[in-house]
């Protein structure tokens, strides 16, 4: 039985992180899709209690799959969930040069495997920075996001604006 872990901000979900966990499910037994924060970046636009909602709509089709929260190093995660790799998409050379340090930092610490997947061409420009830039702006992301996520972005950004307005 392979249990792995695909780790992400998920603010919000979006097809390109379900094309990952998709195609991770198709691959290993059990599939750990942790919602993690990444103490690099800004404040998000949802809570982790409202990423992780939206998860779990938009993987329902999966059984295999589980929804779960992690704060503090991936490698003791993986490791009290006895998951033996981390599964990560790759969509273009920065994120390599960004996942890299990470896999090579998290296999020195703990042995724990990072299994890179390209992410589908179709999603190669997606990213959860640019779904909120976009909303924010006022901008279409329904072409990018499951439905129900895409009403709560864009609802999300309209509070926003009319807040600061
Ligand atoms: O979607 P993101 O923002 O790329 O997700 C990043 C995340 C949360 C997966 C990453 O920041 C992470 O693994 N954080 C856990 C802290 C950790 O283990 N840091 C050391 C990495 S070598």
């Amino acid at each position: 039985m392979t249990r792995v872990v695909c780790p992400g901000s998920f603010d919000p979900v979006t097809f390109g992180h379900l094309d990952i966990i998709g195609r991770a499910a198709g691959l290993f037994d059990e599939v750990i899709v942790a919602v993690g924060a990444n103490t690099t970046k800004k404040t998000g636009m949802f809570t982790v209690a409202e990423r992780v909602a939206m998860l779990r709509t938009s993987c329902k089709e999966w059984p295999q799959v589980e929804i779960d929260t992690f704060s503090g190093l991936l490698v003791d995660y993986c490791r009290t969930r006895e998951a033996t790799a981390v599964v990560k998409g790759l969509r273009f050379a920065k994120d390599f040069e960004y996942e890299l340090p990470m896999a090579h930092m998290n296999a020195q610490m703990s042995d724990l495997e990072t299994v890179f997947l390209p992410t589908s061409a179709q999603w190669g420009a997606v990213s959860s920075t640019l779904i909120r830039e976009i909303a924010t702006l006022g901008g279409d992301v329904t072409p990018f996001l499951p439905a129900e996520v895409a009403r709560r972005t864009t609802e999300r950004a309209r509070a926003r604006r009319t807040a600061q307005s």
